[in-house]
């Protein structure tokens, strides 16, 4: 008996508090009643797009300064060009070393992300390649094979690769944003290898 008693006790409070909160709501209609803990509501950092008189032109997003790159971003200063390229075909050297483990990895970002067209031996002979006749994409070896912009493929230096690879070219979509410098890196360590197939 008196636990049923304490429990009725319980749901009337419960129920009590409820109702006033309801009516508390009431009093008018803008209200949005009653706010547990206001403050955690309203963050005490800007908004990015709210004005900031920290700042002489009044805004809170600054725009960088010149010269300057987000920690972790690496610039590729050769334009998506011809002369681009030329000049990245001059001046591009992989800072990596020929090591098992980066050839390794470069081999799995090779199988993932361009074996799909150009074929996982780098025979031109990927699925995508096979399955759709409009995408030809070229062997890295073989004799004679020539690249579209002219020379070998077998010859195709670094900086021709990874301007390929950071801009793309014809059928060819840029992977920029699928490999970070890295990895493109990696990528065409193992590329290189495929070229020294005969
Ligand atoms: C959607 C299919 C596709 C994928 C995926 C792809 N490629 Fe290609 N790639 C092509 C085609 C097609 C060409 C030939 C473009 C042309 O000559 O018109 C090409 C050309 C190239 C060339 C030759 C550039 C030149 O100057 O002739 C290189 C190097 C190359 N790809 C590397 C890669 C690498 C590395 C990857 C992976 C990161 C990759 N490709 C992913 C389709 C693809």
């Amino acid at each position: 008996m008196l636990a049923m008693n304490k429990k009725n006790i319980v749901y009337g409070a419960f129920i009590m508090l409820a109702v006033v909160a309801m009516l508390s709501a009431c009093r008018d209609k803008r209200s949005t009643g009653l706010e547990y803990a206001r403050n955690m509501y309203d963050p005490i950092a800007f908004n990015q797009d709210q004005p900031n008189k920290n700042f002489a032109n009044g805004q809170t997003a600054q725009t960088p300064p010149p010269s300057t790159d987000p920690i972790g971003f690496v610039r590729f200063e050769f334009a998506n060009t011809a002369e681009g390229l030329k000049a990245a075909e001059a001046a591009v050297v992989n800072p990596l070393p020929l090591t098992k483990e980066n050839l390794l990895e470069g081999k799995h970002f090779y199988e993932v992300f361009c074996g799909v067209c150009h074929g996982a031996k780098g025979d031109g002979k990927g699925p995508i390649t096979l399955l759709e006749k409009g995408i030809n994409a070229p062997a890295f070896y073989g004799e004679g094979k020539e690249s579209s912009r002219g020379g070998l493929m077998s010859e195709l230096t670094v900086g021709r690769i990874y301007h390929t690879v950071f801009y793309g070219y014809n059928a060819m979509g840029s992977h920029a944003s699928q490999l970070t410098p890295t990895e493109r890196w990696k990528v065409i360590l193992y590329v290189q290898q495929l070229q020294k197939q005969k």
